[in-house]
């Protein structure tokens, strides 16, 4: 890296402190916008200077679009430079995948991975150089927006699924294969745990917590060499997160030995005079830099500040340098010196993005991320039948989900063309319904009319995407009550119903699971949704998801997670007064973590330890038999759960340790062998040292987080 070296030597101060800002197109002169700095971004005090020397673009992506902003600013950059180009590319470029919490459901790696991967080839030829992705911020909350951005509540599984994405995105070699991008883990840290399911809201919780169950995910990403990390805008232990040093210079620079780079979330900086510890944007700059954190989004504080603050001495130049080294030994890695436009190729976009064989792993990764909840006898549905389908999301390319802004709407597949792939059209019945929150007289006449029609009613319910994401919080996470109006108004005719859902939350299923037949949870799937939906709906695909977050019995539950801890008074049988309870609503969700059913069925056999004694030295082997008893081929998610019956400090009920995903033909059995060792059983004790203890555990197999067989084993020290 002696060529950033070399350029930094180079550098006046001014040129360094603006290489520590990014900011959007729009202030770039090549770009569409043609970088005319006036009202808001005037306001902003940021000018022609500024931005010639400004180190990196967020939002850049379009080979064309990036290629001339690159060589206009280029042409521009005393020392020519190259600018980083930044986007969310989340859960796909062009081609949308299912979001993160659908692709949670899949607990499938492999394609997890590929999702990535095809993600960061089409972002590549468009001239992207750096994702802001993966998020893997675990999610106890519904009424968050954000949770459908993560893969859920287990710290476990968040972290497969954070190495699975890093690895997806940057494959193993970002300065020669350009048709990768770098990954930027976010939002550091716990920006999940926000108190009341309120975007930006405070997060509190004990450094053992935090470490035990909210790192995990974020180490997992850097473990596998994710390249950049993004703070959050919560606080930590009343600090905020992006001027908060503990977290950054000493967790993660320190302790776990990260020297990629370190971005603000949008804002975050100037954020903390809001959050009420520093005065203005001066102390702010300070804060966040001494902090650790090297650019900063979108807002002028450093831009504005560092200069000063070094020049009087506040702060050392060498703070400033080593965050300008940084991100030019990023731009050295990736390859920009000698290539500043890196993978953006105009023909290859044209050939690339959308491809038949994107599409084809988008389809296959909608299908195992659908969740079957419920079904009585309705589902597959036979080709032949006379169907309706009813619902806002009957004929609606709605179902990308929020953060697909690359992706359209337009050629999504969308569930009522999805079905006619599959039957004769002629026996189909389209109707709308209603809208997402708003009903008409006629459009329920219409949908009954086709109802009225059919012998199986399909209904296509859910939230619109804006309901979900950043800063779409909700406190009632029902269906929008005309939805529930539609239902019941269809259920008088007495035929049977399945409905398949669209959301980016797990909602309160009242009024829903217990009045149909048959729900399908589809979350967002992404462009090839309605052909994954047809492909499950009618039997050509077999259910296998398994939720990775609770589905709460209600929202006053929240937050309900199975790796919960036991009370003092846990609610036993029978229940007695004074236990921890409801008086209302039961204490588990209505679904719990790891829960999907198939259209076949399973057995497990029982559950064999190969040994009850284990050691630091030893593994035990833990096997079960799991037959097909049912008439069609099936995937089966078998999980692996463990309890520490006596901790130091308290341990949960139930952790997850490990899964396998098996597929069976009717009537064949395979034996599912998991290992546990002694390091599968490490936590935080109270004086945060990781390790073990001797004693009694249990160990739990089963289809989901409740219906598990189990056996105890020692571990003797
Ligand atoms: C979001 C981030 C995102 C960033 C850039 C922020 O508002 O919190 O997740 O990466 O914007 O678009």
């Amino acid at each position: 890296m002696t060529r950033s070296r070399e350029l930094l030597n180079q550098m006046t101060i001014d040129e360094k402190v603006a290489q520590l800002l990014q900011l959007a197109t729009l202030f770039y002169k090549g770009s569409s916008h043609k970088g005319q700095i006036t009202g808001p971004m005037a306001d902003m005090g940021i000018n022609e200077e500024i931005v010639n020397n400004s180190g990196s673009v967020l939002g850049g992506a379009g080979a064309q679009e990036v290629m001339n902003i690159q060589k206009t600013y280029m042409e521009n950059n005393r020392l020519g430079i190259p600018l980083l180009m930044m986007a969310d590319i989340i859960h796909g470029f062009k081609t949308i995948f299912p979001v993160p919490l659908a692709i949670g459901s899949s607990w499938d790696m492999e394609l997890a991975e590929k999702s990535a991967e095809i993600a960061a080839i089409e972002a590549a030829v468009s001239g992207v150089h750096v994702t802001f992705a993966p998020m893997v911020d675990l999610v106890r909350d519904p009424r968050w927006g954000r949770v459908m951005e993560s893969t859920g509540e287990d710290p476990f599984l968040n972290s497969d699924f954070a190495r699975a994405f890093v690895r997806g995105f940057q494959g193993n070699d970002l300065t020669n294969d350009t048709n990768r991008v770098a990954a930027c883990v976010k939002h550091f840290a716990a920006y999940g745990a926000a108190e009341a399911g309120r975007d930006y809201n405070t997060v509190d919780m004990s450094e053992r917590i935090l470490r035990e169950s909210y790192l995990p995910a974020y180490k997992a990403a850097l473990d596998e060499g994710c390249e950049m990390v993004m703070t959050a805008f919560n606080t930590v232990d009343s600090i905020p997160a992006s001027g908060n040093k503990k977290l950054m210079r000493d967790l993660l620079r320190e302790e776990w030995g990260f020297d990629g780079v370190i971005i603000s979330d949008w804002g975050a900086i100037k954020e903390i005079i809001a959050h009420g510890v520093a005065e203005d944007e001066r102390e702010a700059a300070k804060k966040a830099l001494e902090a650790g954190v090297d650019i900063e989004m979108m807002t002028p504080c450093y831009v504005h500040n560092l200069k000063e603050l070094v020049e009087d001495g506040t702060i050392s130049e060498s703070l400033l340098d080593e965050s300008v080294l940084r991100i030019l030994q990023l731009k050295e890695k990736l390859g920009l010196f000698e290539n500043p436009y890196r993978g953006a190729n105009v023909e290859l976009e044209e050939k690339l993005i959308l491809s038949k064989e994107h599409r084809q792993v988008a389809r296959e990764l909608a299908a195992k991320s659908c969740v079957l909840m419920k079904n009585e006898n309705v589902l597959p549905l036979q080709k032949e039948q006379k169907i309706a389908l009813i619902g806002p999301f009957a004929h609606n390319g709605d179902i990308l989900g929020p953060w697909s802004w690359q992706g359209s709407t337009e050629i999504a597949v969308k569930v009522d063309e999805g079905f006619k792939m599959k039957m004769d059209p002629a026996n189909l019945f389209v109707a709308q319904g209603c809208d997402i929150e708003t009903v008409t007289e006629q459009q329920l006449q219409e949908a009954v009319k086709a109802a009225e029609q059919a012998e199986v009613i399909v209904l296509a319910l859910g939230e619109h995407s804006r309901m979900s994401g950043e800063a779409k919080c909700r406190a009632d996470i029902r269906l929008p009550e005309v939805q529930l109006q539609l239902i019941a108004e269809i259920k008088k005719l007495g035929k049977p119903i399945a409905v398949v859902l669209f959301n980016g939350r797990p909602l309160d299923l009242h009024g829903v699971i217990d009045e149909t037949d048959a729900v399908l949870e589809a979350w967002y799937p992404g462009t090839e949704g309605g052909a994954a939906i047809a492909d499950l709906l009618f039997g050509d695909a077999n259910p296998s998801g398994k939720i990775t977050i609770s589905f709460p019995y209600s929202v006053g539950q929240v937050p309900v997670y199975y790796n919960a801890f036991n009370t003092g008074r846990p609610k036993d049988e029978p229940v007695t007064e004074y236990v921890s309870k409801y008086l209302d609503i039961p204490n588990s969700p209505l679904l719990p973590f790891g829960f999907g059913l198939s259209y076949t069925s399973f057995a497990y056999g029982e559950l064999t330890l190969s040994d009850d004694k284990l050691t630091d030295d030893t593994s035990i082997s833990v096997s079960i038999d799991v037959t097909n008893t049912g008439d069609v081929a099936g995937d089966e998610i078998v999980q692996l759960y463990v309890r520490d019956v006596v901790g130091e400090v308290v341990r949960p009920l139930k952790e997850l340790k490990s899964y396998e995903r098996i597929t069976l033909n009717p009537g064949e059995t395979k034996t599912v062998t998991f290992t546990i060792t002694e390091e599968m059983l490490r936590y935080h004790h109270a004086d945060l040292q990781f390790a073990s203890d001797a004693g009694k555990f249990i160990v739990f197999v089963g289809p989901n987080s409740v219906e598990t067989k189990e056996k105890e084993f020692v571990l003797v020290k």
